[in-house]
């Protein structure tokens, strides 16, 4: 879908409303969540989607309101910890449609996921196998799938490839390790297989990488039933797909993608004799990426000999990504017209190192003073979610807005929760 976001004579609005008005009313650092964007998002995946199963990746972003419109939207919930998981479960998501993710799961994950009963756990290490089934107990039956690397190299970046055995998540295709822990699961009675999975990556732009997987795991599945007479019935190909940071960037188309992994799905399992596996996709940044902007107010302006630099009051403790992938932002001013000349300028954080840096040589006007407020679309996906207490500086609010009203769905980190962890003075 197009995004809600307009850019109006004022600077920017969401959901109808007016940033520079959430900012004034709300403060800043922020984070504006446009609800009805991230509704359509989940619709659009239903209708390009529509006999699979599509779970929201939860570690893209995570709050009770994001689990319940996720949950009526009729959205599954891909987690990787006890702490999504709880959080997602006491907001009243039902357990079974949770998978639980992970390559070095806690006791205290395993403990969560089965006495909250989750849906799915997807093992992704041979220790895991006897882990899991002793925690299952005599008596008992889980079920899992197996996290398969199939061998494919996709990604935005280094950091987030998953698809090839240099990486430490799953059991390779290549080196025989899946087929051999699948073996092992088939022969523990407390296991269910109910089918395989793989995450090649994130931030995708290409279809290709996904129907090469798709290839490889329906053949991996025909090798099942062929060694043990097991028909899996389910082949969860995982997120990854990507967005734009910026005007002109790739998009993975979605329908496109659903279509065309669909067909590959019907064709290779003709060609194995294989029963048609239902479909699981896990999406995370498509789904809520786009649909949140982050807010900040400019602290001071500084001109070196080199560079123009706009401090604001976040940073690299609230958005990591330049810093980690090299991503791009665009952000913009908003709150007041300007008609002074567009200029360079870096835009930074308040954190204490030079890498601190939100948008490296960016075009904005060339009157921007302290006060001003910034806003940078695009925001809503692995930013809050990876937020971190660097410096003390605390984590920004979630603002959600809805049909031109706005309201606090996570409010700020405060001095007193900085004072109220620290129980050791
Ligand atoms: N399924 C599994 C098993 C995953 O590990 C992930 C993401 C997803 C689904 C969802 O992927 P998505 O559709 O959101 O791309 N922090 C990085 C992204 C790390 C992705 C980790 N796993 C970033 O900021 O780009």
């Amino acid at each position: 879908p197009a995004s809600t976001t307009q850019v109006t004579p004022g600077g920017l609005a969401v959901g109808g409303l007016s940033l520079a008005e959430i900012a004034e009313r709300f403060d800043t650092p922020a984070y504006v969540l446009d609800e009805g964007e991230v509704r359509e998002r989940c619709r659009t995946y239903r209708d390009a989607f529509p006999d699979a199963d599509v779970l929201y990746a939860a570690k893209a972003f995570l709050s009770r309101a994001m689990v319940r419109w996720v949950d009526e939207e009729g959205l599954g919930l891909d987690v990787c910890s006890a702490g999504e998981l709880e959080l997602a479960v006491t907001a009243g998501f039902p357990p079974d449609r949770i998978v639980l993710h992970g390559n070095a799961k806690s006791p205290r994950d395993l403990e969560a996921a089965l006495r909250l009963g989750v849906g799915r756990i997807v093992i992704d290490s041979p220790s895991e196998i006897a882990r899991i089934a002793a925690a299952v107990g005599p008596g008992g039956r889980q079920k899992v799938m197996v996290r398969v690397v199939p061998g494919v190299a996709a990604g935005g970046h280094d950091k987030i490839r998953t698809g090839t055995d240099d990486q430490k998540f799953g059991l390779s295709l290549t080196d025989g390790g899946a087929q051999h822990a699948i073996t092992r699961v088939l022969g523990q009675s407390q296991l269910e297989l109910t089918g395989l999975h793989c995450h090649i990556g994130s931030q995708i732009s290409d279809v290709k990488p996904y129907l090469v997987a798709l290839r490889r795991m329906v053949g991996l599945m025909a090798r099942v039933r062929d060694a043990h007479g097991v028909v899996l019935a389910e082949l969860d190909m995982g997120g990854g797909h990507g967005i734009a940071y910026q005007p002109g960037e790739p998009v993975l188309d979605l329908t496109t993608l659903a279509r065309r992994m669909r067909a590959e799905l019907i064709e290779g399992c003709a060609a194995a004799g294989l029963t048609v596996p239902r479909l699981v996709v896990e999406p995370g940044r498509a789904v809520v990426g786009p649909a949140g902007v982050a807010l900040y107010r400019v602290l001071a302006v500084k001109h070196t000999g080199e560079k123009v630099f706009v401090a604001v009051d976040g940073g690299m403790s609230d958005n990591p990504r330049p810093a980690l992938y090299g991503v791009r932002y665009a952000p913009r001013l908003i709150g007041r017209a300007s008609t002074a000349g567009r200029r360079t300028a870096t835009v930074v954080g308040r954190h204490c190192e030079a890498g601190d840096i939100l948008a490296a040589d960016v075009e904005l006007p060339g009157d921007i003073h302290p006060g001003d407020l910034l806003a940078t679309p695009v925001a809503g996906a692995y930013q809050l979610s990876m937020a971190s207490g660097y410096n003390l500086v605390g984590r920004p609010a979630v603002i959600s807005v809805h049909e031109g009203s706005a309201r606090m769905l996570v409010r700020r980190e405060t001095l007193e929760d900085f004072r109220n962890r620290d129980i050791g003075g």
